[in-house]
């Protein structure tokens, strides 16, 4: 039976929504309030498998509500419901937690679908969370609390090129194994001008920076201070000064990434552009590295270069993974003339699709939970399914399209317009 609490200022909406819910069978009302605080104490008390609050509450409005149960009540999904459907609500919505948005007035179908879309995805993260999600906050009540024992692991996104798509990639693929339940870190190590703040709409108030100058990079208090949430992933962001990028040393990273690994399944690593002392540390832990690259000759070449470096320090090409990312239509070369040049036959690909892409950015919502089926999305569900194959049960694809393992290309001879490096 899915328990749902329903907090409305009108009592009509409160009769009109039980009365439709109450025509399921596997549905019931379990608890309703007129104001945010009445709201706020009956969730906590009776714990729903569903709350479906409204933004116009009186005392603490919708989404203030939805901020409080989303840090109390982990396994409570949030439905908000709005007569004003302006994007930015939206968005706010779901930083805080939310699920789903309804527009009002909602048909009571709709109404139906996204209950029980809520909590089957509850359901599915609770499931992820107890197999080595989230650290305990379920299944033996018995287990010691405190310091969580995850072994997660560490991918590093990389590219020998600015501005190919890092930071889209990063951010899409971290949201995405979050979206699935795993419990998801992403550090923005592209120190001196990081994006990964204005990618996920967070305005820091701490970073690296303040965590690197107290040297508190592993204290499990001021890690927790200083993670910006949004979208189901916990984020460090990167100094909000360039100058501050010299306050963080290779041995930061190498406590930083052992903290993580004891919090996150899985942290993502938006990396820098250039090779440095703290990519070769960021390289050398990481479990596995991600070298994105456009279709232009230079990135292609840069990435020849960059993998050539990578044979020289021994990383083994199982832990690599190479994404060519269709960023821009007028591309040099083709996808055949990449993967003979990189001599790379399972290169992994992103359609190019510049309004979902940057409308993702302009409003701070990942196009993976905007529009999850898209053929971008999918191309970053192939990415998450090389991080994460636990999360990808053989006979359950992702969102949309099976994640494709690109087909075996034929050796080509054709000659790249650029000089052999
Ligand atoms: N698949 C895509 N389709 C269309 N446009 C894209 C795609 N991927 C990226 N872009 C465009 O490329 C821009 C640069 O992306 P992003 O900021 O992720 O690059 P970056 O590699 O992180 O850059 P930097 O080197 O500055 O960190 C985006 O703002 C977006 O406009
Ligand atoms: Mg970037």
């Amino acid at each position: 039976m899915i328990r749902v609490f329903i907090a409305d200022a009108s009592q009509r909406i409160l009769d009109n929504v039980t009365t439709r819910v109450g025509k399921e069978d596997d549905i019931m009302v379990c608890g309703t309030a007129r104001d945010g605080e009445g709201a706020i104490q009956e969730c906590l008390r009776l714990q729903p498998d569903v709350a479906l609050l409204d933004t116009g509450l009186p005392s603490a409005d919708g989404l203030q509500v939805t901020e409080l149960l989303s840090q109390y009540l982990q396994h409570t999904g949030i439905i908000i419901m709005s007569l004003d459907v302006e994007q930015d609500l939206m968005r706010r919505a779901m930083l805080m937690g939310a699920r789903e948005f309804l527009g009002k007035p909602f048909k009571g179908d709709e109404l139906i679908s996204s209950i029980r879309r809520v909590y089957k995805f509850e359901q599915k993260k609770n499931e992820l969370a107890t197999v080595g999600g989230d650290g305990g906050t379920t299944g033996d009540s018995s287990a010691p609390a405190g310091p969580t024992t995850l072994k997660g692991s560490v991918a590093l996104v990389i590219s020998a090129k600015g501005g190919v798509g890092k930071t889209v990639v990063a951010t899409n693929l971290a949201v995405a194994l979050g979206s699935m339940g795993a419990k998801t870190g992403l550090v923005d190590l592209s120190l001196q001008f990081g994006d990964v703040a204005m990618h996920l709409g967070l305005s820091p108030k701490r970073t690296l920076a303040d965590l690197a100058s107290s040297d508190a990079v592993a204290d499990e208090d001021a890690l927790a201070q200083t993670f910006g949430g949004a979208h189901g992933v916990k984020a460090l962001l990167a100094p909000m000064r360039p100058e501050e990028a010299d306050l963080i040393t290779t041995g930061h990273v190498r406590a930083l990434l052992g903290a993580l690994r004891s919090q996150f399944l899985y942290t993502i690593l938006d990396g820098p552009t250039h090779i440095s002392e703290l990519t070769l540390e960021a390289l050398d832990l990481a479990d596995m590295v991600i070298v994105v690259t456009d279709y232009t000759i230079t990135s292609v070449k840069n990435t020849k270069n960059l993998l050539q470096v990578f044979t020289r320090l021994k990383i083994p090409p199982e832990r690599l993974v190479i994404l060519a990312n269709d960023r821009d239509p007028i591309k040099g070369l083709t996808r055949e003339m990449i993967i003979s040049h990189l001599e790379w036959p399972e290169l992994l690909s992103l359609e190019h699709d510049s309004q979902l892409v940057n409308t993702s950015i302009h409003n701070a919502v990942p196009f993976v939970i905007s529009a999850p089926t898209s053929a971008v999305s999918s191309g970053i569900f192939t990415v998450a399914r090389q991080v994460a194959p636990d999360l990808f049960p053989a006979a359950q694809p992702g969102p949309k399209a099976p994640a494709k393992t690109e087909p075996q290309p034929k050796k080509t001879k054709k000659r790249l317009g650029f000089a052999r490096t």
